[in-house]
């Protein structure tokens, strides 16, 4: 007998065996400047409608998003990704709302850079928020046809640029959208506006909360025409290089979760920044396990953004943003 000792002379347990070790070799710790705060826009005044899928979410007026926007900005979280939400009844098979004048984007935007000129406002591109197919492109029967939406998709993005965004975010998987969003901004002398890529975004059920917030979930048919096959790696990563030789300036993958391996792949192929978007499902589905009791969701949340970080993203698109960020502060 050995009093119970063992003859070890490796214990990795004496690096963990308090907070101040633990924390001085902590690797990956959470930014509330890595993130970027999904926000949801409607027409009107004086409105913030709660929504049941997407807990302490709310579909906002511009006046009411500004001053949620305050609290994000007091919290360090400096960028936003911007969704237009417009009634059922505007929305059209070309989805014309997406990019005429004036339209709500541009307002919200301009409202948001001139209050809060710091901002780093990102606008979201694709056509689903304003077709009522609730596809993310123009259709010909119930075929997605490319090249006339990537037309469309430059027009939206040419309408957020000369509102003032910083970078638009092309989210609906056309191929050569990005070079086409590139050279129609250049050609009109917006050079600084940059692009964050949905660069692998797959076909993914965890977009539901997100569709059930836009009342966008396609009429007809799938995404699967356009986004990712979820059983695909090499698919991602030819998205990706594609992305950048056509001149995106951020790359993104989506959802995050399930993708991990792709971010790290990705974060090791490219030297463009990599971020990951946290989407609805991911999120919702563990604020309701916290609902049901069955885990802490706060530290679940958290746990699953850090795990994101530690794979690669250099940013995250969550809606977490805010809670997480007190977290950290707290
Ligand atoms: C569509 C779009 C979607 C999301 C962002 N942009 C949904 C979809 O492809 O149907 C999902 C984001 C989320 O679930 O949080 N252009």
């Amino acid at each position: 007998m050995n009093d119970g000792f063992l003859p070890l002379t490796k214990r990795p347990r004496r690096n963990r065996q308090s907070p101040a070790v633990r924390a001085l070799l902590q690797e990956t710790s959470l930014d509330p400047r890595h993130f970027v705060a999904p926000f949801f826009v409607i027409e009107g005044s004086h409105k913030k409608e709660p929504l049941p899928s997407l807990p302490l979410h709310f579909r906002f007026s511009i006046d009411e998003l500004l001053k949620e926007l305050e609290r994000y900005l007091k919290l360090n979280i400096q960028a936003i990704n911007l969704f237009c939400v417009i009634d059922p009844a505007e929305k059209d098979p070309l989805g014309s709302k997406a990019y005429e004048k004036d339209n709500l984007l541009q307002r919200a935007i301009r409202s948001i850079k001139k209050e809060f000129p710091h901002c780093f406002v990102c606008a979201d591109i694709a056509l689903d928020p304003f077709t009522s197919h609730g596809h993310d492109g123009l259709i010909n029967g119930t075929t997605i046809i490319n090249d006339p939406t990537c037309n469309a998709l430059a027009e939206m993005a040419l309408r957020a640029g000369e509102a003032g965004c910083d970078m638009v975010s092309p989210s609906d998987m056309m191929d050569g959208r990005v070079g086409h969003i590139r050279k129609t901004l250049d050609k009109n002398g917006l050079f600084h506006i940059g692009i964050i890529s949905y660069a692998a975004k797959y076909a993914s059920s965890f977009y539901g909360p997100f569709r059930d917030v836009l009342q966008s979930s396609p009429s007809f048919g799938d995404k699967k025409s356009y986004q990712l096959n979820p059983a695909n790696r090499k698919e991602a990563l030819r998205e990706i290089a594609l992305d950048e030789e056509e001149g995106a300036d951020m790359l993104l993958i989506k959802p995050a979760l399930t993708n991990l391996d792709i971010i790290k792949e990705a974060s090791t192929l490219t030297h463009l920044p990599i971020g990951a978007y946290q989407v609805s499902g991911e999120y919702g589905a563990l604020k309701a396990a916290g609902k049901e009791g069955l885990l802490d969701d706060k530290a679940a949340l958290y746990e699953s953004l850090l795990s994101i970080k530690r794979a690669g993203s250099d940013f995250i698109f969550t809606y977490a943003a805010k809670e997480i960020s007190e977290l950290l502060l707290s």
